[in-house]
């Protein structure tokens, strides 16, 4: 199956000059979502993933069916202001902008191996951001996961120390 059928390529979103890749075509088609999904199943199982992390709010899409098939939990990395008990935070910059996530303190087990997953890699703050907390929390980051990887913004590079899988790769200009 070709996911990039399923990715719909939306030029100067949600700023000139950038061509947003919108995954709700893959989410909206069933066998599209399972295959994705099923993909990285398959790789959380290879690299030991005990806990998935997913950053707000795309994170949740993709990770979420994962951990349910697996049979294993799901940790959200949240924005500011919206987990109500004690947490770590780590600054992060944005493709555009800059914020902040958070995970609750207790969310991951000293040494528990952790998979990471996001719909989309780009400039790559938002992953550090995520392995930083997991760190922070004494866990284990096995690998990264992610539907789309624009390669023209580098974010592997901030990563490399990771293993990472990716199912759909863009240059900027791709259409
Ligand atoms: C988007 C996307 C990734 C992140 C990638 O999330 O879903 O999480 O940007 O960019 P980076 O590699 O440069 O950090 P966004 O913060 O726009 O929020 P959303 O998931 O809530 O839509
Ligand atoms: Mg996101």
């Amino acid at each position: 199956m070709d996911l990039k059928n399923y990715i719909a390529n939306v030029p100067n979103f949600p700023k000139e000059g950038i061509v947003f890749r919108d995954i709700s075509p893959l989410m909206a088609d069933g066998e599209a979502y399972q295959y994705a999904t099923q993909k990285i199943v398959d790789y959380a199982k290879e690299v030991g993933a005990e806990m998935i992390v997913g950053p707000e709010a795309r994170g949740f899409i993709v990770g979420c069916p994962v951990a349910y098939k697996l049979g294993i939990g799901f940790t959200p990395a949240r924005k500011k202001g919206k987990l109500p008990r004690e947490t770590v935070a780590v600054q992060y910059g944005l493709e555009y902008g800059t914020d902040e996530l958070h995970l609750h303190k207790d969310a991951i087990k000293p040494g528990q191996k952790v998979l990471i997953c996001d719909d989309l890699l780009a400039t790559g703050g938002t992953m550090v951001a995520c392995a930083k907390l997991v760190e922070k929390l004494g866990g284990e980051v096995v690998g990264m996961a992610f539907l789309v990887e624009l390669l023209d913004l580098k974010g592997r590079e901030k990563i490399k120390e990771y293993d990472i899988l990716t199912l759909m790769e863009y240059h900027e200009d791709e259409l």
